[in-house]
């Protein structure tokens, strides 16, 4: 059986899913892998280092397509890709379903079988390929880093001959994966952190790194059976505002991580609250891609809003590409190992093993 990836558009992704540590793994579990030339060369993966492992190289990434059984990709194919690929292939990718429907369903008409990994159940076994997790801590690492850069003051208290600096204050908005990593990177680099979430669980999390939470006063814990968050009522939402309006005040930088799967991002800052920010501040906003945390954020852009730098990117990950392909390719790679029947070496879509079946588009 082989396994096959191609180039992704690099001006949108420069994430890629085969790594040379992951394409040896595939070879000792008793696959063929196959790329086109320069797969992982803007990485510093050269052609050589996946020759040497004896991956083969094509010229053409449509040949790649056409030979190869299971294809892993981090976005969808473009069309005369797509084109290309026949009855029982099958694709691996974070194809947001929700967005991209009407290309899936063209797939599935051609019984295609896909997989889509932010669909994995949050469960103890599917940890281990769980891609929203390993990608979510690196872009709060990395929206830490980026905006503790723009900000024009010392992040840490620093006590000198000349004076004291007091430390920067944080607010991270969205207690999750990316927003505990901005937590834990924020306190390493001496700042005060304040955080609050919708989830009551999160408040011991954030303790436990350091961070003070910041709770809504009355509120109903806002928690679904598979950990993520509820859409909030009119009044937590109102008494939200409030005390982060107020918080606002006296912060320098803002990490906003605030998601509900499948909707747009929740509207946390509104312009006003901007206003009584200090000019200087920076707010980096996680949700950019999915509508914004804030009023003003604009993807892909700096936006001044009386002298509040606003932050935001379509993928931030693009940013740390060598990390987060090592990553995300151990993830496929592990979900791969469990979708790959190795006696009889081809891919068993057992639909009663809970991974498998919530990930198969149908
Ligand atoms: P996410 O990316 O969907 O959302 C980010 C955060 O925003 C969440 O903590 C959510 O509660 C929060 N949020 C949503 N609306 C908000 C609002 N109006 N105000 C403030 N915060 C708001 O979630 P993520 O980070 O992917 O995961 C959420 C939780 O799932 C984790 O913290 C963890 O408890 C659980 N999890 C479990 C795993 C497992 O394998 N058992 C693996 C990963 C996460």
């Amino acid at each position: 059986m082989k396994i096959g990836s191609i180039s992704e558009n690099l001006n949108s992704e420069k994430r890629i899913s085969i790594t040379p540590e992951v394409a040896n793994k595939y070879i000792n579990l008793g696959l063929e892998v196959c790329l086109n030339s320069n797969y992982g060369s803007h990485l510093g993966f050269d052609d050589r280092k996946y020759k040497e492992l004896k991956v083969e190289i094509l010229n053409d990434s449509k040949d790649v397509i056409k030979k190869s059984d299971l294809i892993v990709q981090l976005d969808l194919l473009d069309d005369d890709k797509n084109n290309l690929i026949k009855e029982n292939q099958t694709l691996v990718g974070v194809f947001n379903p929700y967005g991209n429907k009407e290309k899936i369903d063209d797939l599935l008409k051609r019984k295609i079988n896909i997989f889509s990994l932010e669909l994995l159940p949050r469960i103890t076994r599917a940890q281990s390929m769980d891609i929203l997790s390993s990608q979510a801590n690196l872009a709060g690492y990395k929206a830490v880093i980026d905006s503790f850069a723009k900000f024009e003051k010392a992040i840490p208290m620093m006590m000198t001959a000349a004076g004291t600096i007091t430390a920067a204050k944080v607010l991270v908005v969205g207690a999750g994966v990316a927003g505990l990593q901005a937590i834990a990177t924020a306190k390493r680099m001496g700042a005060i952190v304040f955080a609050t979430d919708v989830r009551m669980s999160s408040k011991e999390q954030v303790e436990s790194l350091g961070g003070k939470f910041l709770t809504v006063e009355g509120s109903e814990n806002l928690e679904t059976e598979s950990g993520y968050a509820k859409e909030a009522s009119e009044d937590f939402k109102k008494k939200q505002e409030e005390l982060i309006s107020e918080t606002l005040k006296k912060i320098d930088i803002v990490i906003c991580t605030a998601l509900i799967p499948g909707k747009k991002a929740p509207l946390i800052i509104k312009n006003y609250m901007i206003k009584n920010m200090q000019v200087g501040s920076i707010i980096y906003d996680l949700a950019a891609a999915q509508g914004g945390n804030t009023a003003s954020t604009e993807i892909d852009k700096t936006v001044d809003k009386n002298g509040v730098k606003i932050l935001g990117e379509r993928n931030i990950l693009n940013k740390l590409p060598v990390s987060a392909s090592n990553l995300y390719a151990k993830n496929l790679f592990n979900f791969i190992s469990n979708l790959y029947d190795k006696d009889n070496k081809r891919l068993k879509i057992n639909l009663k093993d809970e991974i498998i079946n919530k990930t198969l588009l149908k």
